[in-house]
């Protein structure tokens, strides 16, 4: 599936590779909801995997910020899973090294795409009073960072609120040629450029429901176009 090897990202964390051939596991070898079966093609990272890297990296970010309270801010839709799961990691390792670290979790929604396709522009939804971060030790949450130009208008957005420190996790970061923007310090898995969908990561908010990583099928990607 993949190897473990430095990635392009910067920081302590770059995350395991996987490299372009790689074409996943075939569907039968795992369980997904029934009603996609004809709009998935294979499963590009299974369930346990996320969850053992996203341990791991909860280690990673506890050994570098662990020691003062945190505010973890996830950026919704696609990163509530993984942002939940992280968290509750970090708890886990706060209990079992007798740490008491308040970390308060606070949402801010971003879109920027359409079908498969990136529309340019970010939009923050809603108003987000994040007043809170001020002077605090942020980590903010996210999915997937492709280019990094949204990560960098967000880091911008967060910035204006004076936080004492602000680090980056990001569940997958694509293999671009266009990086333009910022990455993430601590990366779960570098994969290639190719549209990936499930543990919230949708498609016209389809898939949001699969457990695992998954490839679209050419059907699923006409069924759910908008
Ligand atoms: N899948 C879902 N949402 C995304 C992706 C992706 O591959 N890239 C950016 N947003
Ligand atoms: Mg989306």
């Amino acid at each position: 599936m993949a190897e473990c090897v430095p990635s392009r990202a910067t920081g302590m964390e770059g995350g395991i590779v996987i490299k372009d051939d790689w074409p996943g596991y075939s569907l039968e070898l795992f369980t997904y909801p029934e009603h996609y079966r004809e709009d998935i093609e294979s499963v590009y990272i299974p369930h346990g995997v996320i969850m053992d890297r996203t341990e791991r990296l909860a280690r990673h970010i506890m050994d570098d910020i662990g020691d003062h309270d945190m505010v973890v801010l996830c950026v919704l839709k696609g990163g509530y899973k993984f942002c939940s799961d992280l968290v509750e990691f970090i708890k886990v390792q706060c209990r079992n090294s007798n740490k008491h670290l308040e970390t308060r979790v606070e949402f801010i929604r971003l879109k920027s795409y359409l079908n498969d396709q990136s529309t340019e522009d970010l939009h923050i939804i809603g108003s987000q009073d994040l007043s809170v971060l001020r002077g605090k030790n942020v980590l903010i949450v996210e999915a997937i960072v492709d280019t990094g130009k949204t990560m960098k208008a967000l880091l911008k957005h967060v910035e204006a609120f004076e936080p004492k420190m602000v680090k980056v996790a990001g569940l997958l970061v694509k293999r671009v040629s266009n990086v333009v923007g910022s990455l993430p310090d601590y990366v779960g898995f570098e994969i290639p450029n190719r549209f990936v969908v499930g543990y919230a990561l949708d498609y016209n908010e389809y898939f949001r429901d699969l457990n695992h990583i998954c490839v679209m099928s050419e059907i699923g990607k006409v069924k759910y176009k908008i």
